[in-house]
């Protein structure tokens, strides 16, 4: 399976290269984030929501699981951390079919719920501030999309 990596040195350069992969996306698309406790998932989402011009502050959904930002495209972000299980559904479908970007921290979680294609984002922490940033793509819109960025 073909996937894409770079390293960040800080949040700042998660941030920018979030923004900047901001700009490739299209309505419909779907992001799958991964890491663990504070790799930095919602650091590279206001990094996302800032190449988007979206203005208010996006923070952690994690205790109401979605919330919606107006930007040139809406982006919905979830956090299903806190999501009892897979099998719970809370109607994630009609925000995948959804004219914005979707976001979810914590994806692998509900995978059953998950399109079948979708871009599928892994943050490392290395040592400090360093984060291994990996990208892989499912689906024909995805790989090109990464081969776009990259
Ligand atoms: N290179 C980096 N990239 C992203 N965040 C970084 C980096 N270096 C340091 N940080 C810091 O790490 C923290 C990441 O927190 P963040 O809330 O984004 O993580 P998270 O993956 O969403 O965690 P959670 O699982 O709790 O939702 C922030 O305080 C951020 O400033
Ligand atoms: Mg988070």
């Amino acid at each position: 399976m073909e996937q894409y990596e770079l390293k960040t040195m800080n949040s700042e350069e998660t941030t920018r290269f979030a923004e900047r992969l901001a700009g490739f996306l299209q309505s419909g698309d779907v992001i799958a984030l991964e890491g663990d406790l504070g790799a930095g998932k919602t650091t590279f989402t206001k990094g996302l929501a800032k190449g988007l011009d979206i203005k208010r502050n996006v923070n952690s959904p994690t205790f109401t699981i979605i919330k919606e930002y107006k930007g040139k495209l809406p982006l919905y972000h979830m956090d299903v951390y806190r999501v009892a299980d897979s099998l719970e559904d809370l109607g994630f479908d009609e925000y995948f079919e959804g004219n914005g970007i979707t976001v979810v921290e914590w994806a692998h979680l509900i995978k059953e719920q998950l399109p079948s294609e979708l871009l599928t984002i892994y943050l490392y922490r290395e040592e400090d501030e360093k984060r291994k940033i990996v990208l892989i793509p499912k689906g024909l819109r995805y790989e090109q999309l990464c081969k776009e960025i990259f």
